[in-house]
């Protein structure tokens, strides 16, 4: 067991973001390179690192200090805890994550609460609904219209209504979720049918007239609904994208609060090795074009995988579990052929790995599992004796890589916003702000950019 209170040491200052003063090209730059050095950690989904031999490009000596670890110490790695007993280049991997970790301006202060708007809301969600619609009233003015985009069932739209008492048009691309949050809304917040309206709508770059011609007949008897916000509550993959885009072309947008979410689900570019959105600004494509390719779905995954804050309250039992969850399934992949498929199966408590899941070709026909396939779990069984351990090793690399990914994401969108504010000679002040309870929500940035 090491003495780790003695020996454990964090090194570096989190580097503090602030839009105007932070060196992009410099961050880019380091965080570019020390993810081309360690892409093996997550180039491969992790359905398929058996298959891909991910485990054999784990270093022998890191293997050695992970599994002399304790619990403790194995949750603290992604906190950027060395230790002088490991070997040196694992303390030199994490130094060198620890200088590029980056601590934002953070807020927590939930709005005061609403009994109607608590009812089937997840505390989670509440809390996140409670800050937007705060940090919405810091940022905006409540003359300005809200375009709620991606409004789903309505919550943050009926949020910032209760709160601001402002004008919103909610604009969602599923047709089921308008209906949903306009019964919501009657049942709920009959008063604001006058001031929060749903418009069915799947937004576009090229939307905003449509947008235009929707307030203007959702609004009809009301005053010119312009300067507009743009807001937002996990507004998906492009969504926050083209929202930002659509904030920068439109003089008559004024404001911009959105929280992105669900990276991993970005459109596709020309190839599908290239992504439409990511990455936006120059400073990042010239960064990346140094670097061997590693932005595939796995980085974007890796993203939004679970943060620190999740890892470094794990049990050793959950570690366990979890490791052979993982290894196991990729274990699975690792067996069959390029045309077959295999799904969990859910009706099953069998302790027969290969009873709990079902085999299938390519057109979703079942199959049997055969004697090759036996073989084959078998060898690798025996290969990877350790492979639960190995595969929750690779997940704490993983942790300790999924800020520095997810920084590159935020931090591309906050430097195309600043870039592309100063070429179109618009003055913006922009911000990137985390909430700040890492317990409830580890994963919650908004991004604000105000115009003037
Ligand atoms: C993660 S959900 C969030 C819903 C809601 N804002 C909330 O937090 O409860 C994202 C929503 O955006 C909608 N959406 C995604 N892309 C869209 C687009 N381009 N235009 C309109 N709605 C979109 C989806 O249908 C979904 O309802």
């Amino acid at each position: 067991m090491l003495l780790f209170n003695h020996s454990f040491q964090q090194y570096n200052m989190p580097i503090e973001y602030s839009a105007h003063s932070f060196n992009y090209e410099d961050y880019f730059r380091r965080s570019a390179e020390f993810l081309g050095r360690h892409r093996w950690i997550f180039e491969q989904s992790n359905t398929k690192f058996v298959q891909a031999g991910i485990l054999d490009a784990l270093p022998r000596t890191w293997i050695e200090d992970f599994r002399r670890a304790s619990n403790e110490e194995l949750n603290q790695i992604p906190l950027a805890r060395v230790n002088e007993a490991w070997c040196d280049d694992l303390n030199q991997f994490l130094r060198t994550m620890d200088g590029l970790l980056v601590e934002y301006e953070r807020k927590c202060d939930g709005c005061g609460e609403n009994s109607k708007m608590i009812r089937g809301i997840s505390p989670k969600k509440l809390y996140e609904i409670q800050n937007l619609t705060s940090l919405i009233g810091e940022v905006c003015d409540r003359n300005e219209t809200f375009l709620d985009f991606g409004s789903g069932l309505g919550y943050l739209s009926q949020s910032i209504h209760s709160v601001h008492q402002c004008r919103v048009l909610g604009l969602e691309g599923d047709r089921y979720r308008v209906q949903a949050a306009l019964q919501r809304q009657m049942k709920l917040f009959p008063n604001s049918m006058k001031q929060v309206k749903y418009a069915q709508h799947f937004i576009e770059e090229d939307s905003f007239e449509r947008i235009q011609e929707s307030l203007k007949s959702e609004f009809l008897e009301e005053s010119n609904p312009i300067p507009l916000a743009i807001v937002g509550l996990h507004a998906c993959a492009d969504l926050s994208i083209t929202a930002i885009k659509m904030f920068l072309s439109n003089a008559s947008i004024s404001k911009l609060v959105i929280m992105p979410c669900c990276y991993h689900k970005l459109a596709f570019g020309s190839t599908d090795t290239t992504f439409k959105n990511f990455p936006l600004s120059d400073q990042l494509k010239d960064a990346l074009e140094r670097e061997p390719n590693f932005i595939g779905r796995p980085f974007l995954r890796l993203g939004c995988q679970q943060t620190s804050a999740r890892w470094k309250t794990m049990t050793a039992e959950e570690h366990v579990s979890h490791g052979l969850a993982m290894f196991e399934r990729s274990l699975m992949e690792a067996i069959i052929e390029s045309d077959q498929r295999i799904t969990k199966r859910k009706d099953t408590s069998s302790s027969n790995l290969l009873e709990t899941y079902q085999l299938c070709d390519e057109t979703g026909a079942r199959l049997e599992w055969s004697d090759r396939h036996r073989k084959r779990l078998e060898e690798l069984r025996n290969n990877y004796s350790e492979g639960g351990q190995l595969a929750e090793y690779l997940t704490c690399l993983q942790t300790c890589l999924q800020p520095i990914c997810e920084n590159l994401i935020l931090l591309d969108r906050m430097c195309y916003i600043e870039t592309e504010a100063q070429r179109r000679n618009i003055c913006i002040r922009s911000k990137l702000v985390k909430f700040a309870n890492d317990n409830l929500s580890p994963r919650c940035f908004v991004i604000t950019a105000e115009k003037g």
